[in-house]
């Protein structure tokens, strides 16, 4: 099983390897040790790449790019995909456009985090005809300087594209076709299924291209671990040392990665990438633009999952207050039989779900909304972007003749699970231009939450914000602009 890689056309053979293998350490063990390795962890952007996908635009495939965090992924789950690394920009001695621009601008000094910005940069290259400092700042939120400051790779970022709309077509664009002639070869490779010996033992890896396929492999091997896209799973190979005996990915199943329109519900597949699934949730929910802005960084989000951020039920995650407000259903599968579940009956205890041995999830259904529903998110987190939530609050409201008539509030951050907070909705339903709404809320949050504490917030500061947040929802139910309030202090 093949990848291309840089600038060969020809695959190369990624031969038998640990499953457990990440693309980082695959490129370095192979000398290609310009992506550096910083944090193992997603969080820094040393160990940016750029991967290549087929996609069919207009019935044609073309290539899309997209940068990754190569720290958390396994080299396994790029098979049939072009990876593209920091040594596969220049031609001859003739530097990248992104690279000549970071040397211009003087974007680099101690150089570590460099190859890194420089593959941000070069994915944004390739993504983006006309750029400003919004899609520079998305482009580049998985990335960590310590000795420039940002401005001159910022700086970079505007004169790489300037050249570009010179009309400039850098090895990629030139070769494109030939490109897609190899991967379409690759893609005919269907089914994927791997044995390493290691030390007597044997380590598997299976990434079946169909449903039916994966719901044998699982009823077959009902103690496989499940892979997604590997930002939640594999942090236990590079931060708790683990090593999976089997691994099933979900990544070539072709139903996972469909997004369906149903007519009165999106059914999203559970594979399906949150860049993926951006323009039909920002289409009907456009306030979710924002908040998927605060959601991990661009390499996590051209990777990651839905299905995983719920299946990993973490009580932070962000996904699931979203989804829960949303009124959404998860379709499980096990073997041949499917059932349909509200999501938030599928939170049991801290970090245990509704999911049998053997059964996974297939997709997300979620209700499209009425012309008057409005949905009001709110994610409090250390770092604008790239952290994970200390709370998260998603209110959807319903109304009818300008009153709101319903409130579904889904709320993470306080407790062990993703949760619906029954008695928040009451409360705001009945109180929602009242000034008495903040004590209102605290003393309905604290009927029904007891929230833990620990390094992200005290449990007496995650009932407080969540006491404010509500104001601040009531003020944009009354008619205040989200714009109105970005001075609100939570407090
Ligand atoms: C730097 C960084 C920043 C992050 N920021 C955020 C953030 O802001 N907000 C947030 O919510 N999360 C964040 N995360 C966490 C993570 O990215 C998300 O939870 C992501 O959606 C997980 O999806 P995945 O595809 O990577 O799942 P994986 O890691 O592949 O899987 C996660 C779990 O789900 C199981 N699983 C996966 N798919 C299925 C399925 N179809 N059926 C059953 N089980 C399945 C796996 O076995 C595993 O237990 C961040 C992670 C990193 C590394
Ligand atoms: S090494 Fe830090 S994000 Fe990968
Ligand atoms: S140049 Fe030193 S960390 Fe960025």
């Amino acid at each position: 099983m093949s990848i291309l890689l840089n600038q060969s056309f020809i695959p190369y053979e990624l031969g038998e390897i640990n499953p457990n293998t990440t693309v980082l350490e695959w490129l370095r063990s192979n000398r290609l040790v310009g992506t550096k390795e910083g944090c193992a962890s997603g969080d820094c952007g040393a160990c940016t790449a750029v991967i290549g996908e087929l996609v069919t635009v207009n019935k044609k495939d073309v290539i899309q790019y997209k940068s990754i965090n190569t720290c958390i992924a396994l080299a396994y789950t790029l098979l049939g995909k072009h990876l593209i690394t920091v040594e596969g920009l220049k031609e001859g001695d003739d530097l990248h456009p992104v690279q000549k621009a970071m040397v211009t601008e003087n974007g680099s000094q101690c150089g570590f985090c460099t190859p890194g910005f420089v593959m941000s940069l070069f994915a944004m290259y390739h993504n983006e005809k006309v750029i400003d400092l919004t899609k520079i700042n998305d482009a580049l939120s998985g990335n960590l300087c310590r000795c420039t400051g940002y401005k001159p790779i910022i700086s970079a970022a505007y004169l790489a594209l300037s050249e570009k709309e010179k009309g400039s077509q850098d090895f990629y664009e030139r070769h494109q076709a030939k490109f897609v002639e190899s991967l379409v070869k690759l893609r005919n490779e269907k089914d994927v299924s791997l044995s390493y010996a290691k030390d007597q033992k044997t380590l598997l890896f299976d990434a079946p291209s169909n449903i039916h396929k994966l719901s044998q492999l699982l009823s077959d091997n009902p103690s496989a671990n499940i892979l997604a896209a590997g930002t939640d799973l594999n942090l236990e190979i590079t931060q708790s040392m683990k090593e999976f005996p089997h691994i099933v990915s979900v990544n070539r199943v072709t139903e996972l990665k469909q997004i369906v329109d149903n007519g009165s519900e999106i059914e999203i597949g559970a594979a399906v990438s949150y860049e993926e699934a951006k323009s039909i949730l920002v289409k009907h929910w456009p306030n979710l633009n924002s908040f998927l802005q605060r959601f991990a960084s661009l390499p996590i989000k051209n990777w990651a999952t839905i299905g995983g951020n719920i299946a990993n039920a973490s009580p932070i995650g962000d996904m699931a207050p979203v989804l829960i407000a949303l009124e959404s259903k998860l379709k499980l599968r096990k073997g041949d039989s499917s059932r349909v579940i509200a999501l938030e009956d599928f939170f049991i205890s801290y970090k245990k779900t509704l999911l049998e041995s053997s059964e996974f999830i297939e997709s997300i259904l979620i209700p499209k909304p009425s012309s008057d529903d409005q949905l009001i998110t709110h994610k409090i987190s250390k770092r604008y972007e790239d952290d994970i939530s200390a709370v998260c609050m998603a209110v959807n409201v319903k109304s009818d003749k300008s009153k709101p008539c319903s409130v579904k509030i889904g709320m993470g951050g306080m407790s062990g699970i993703p949760q619906r907070a029954i008695e928040l909705e009451k409360a705001l339903l009945d109180n929602w231009n009242s000034e008495e709404l903040k004590s209102v809320a605290y003393e309905a949050l604290s009927k029904e939450f007891s929230p833990f504490t620990d390094v992200r917030a005290s449990s007496e500061y995650r009932l407080r914000v969540s006491a404010g947040l509500a104001q601040k929802t009531s003020l944009i139910m009354q008619g205040y602009s989200v714009e109105d309030l970005a001075h609100y202090s939570e407090h």
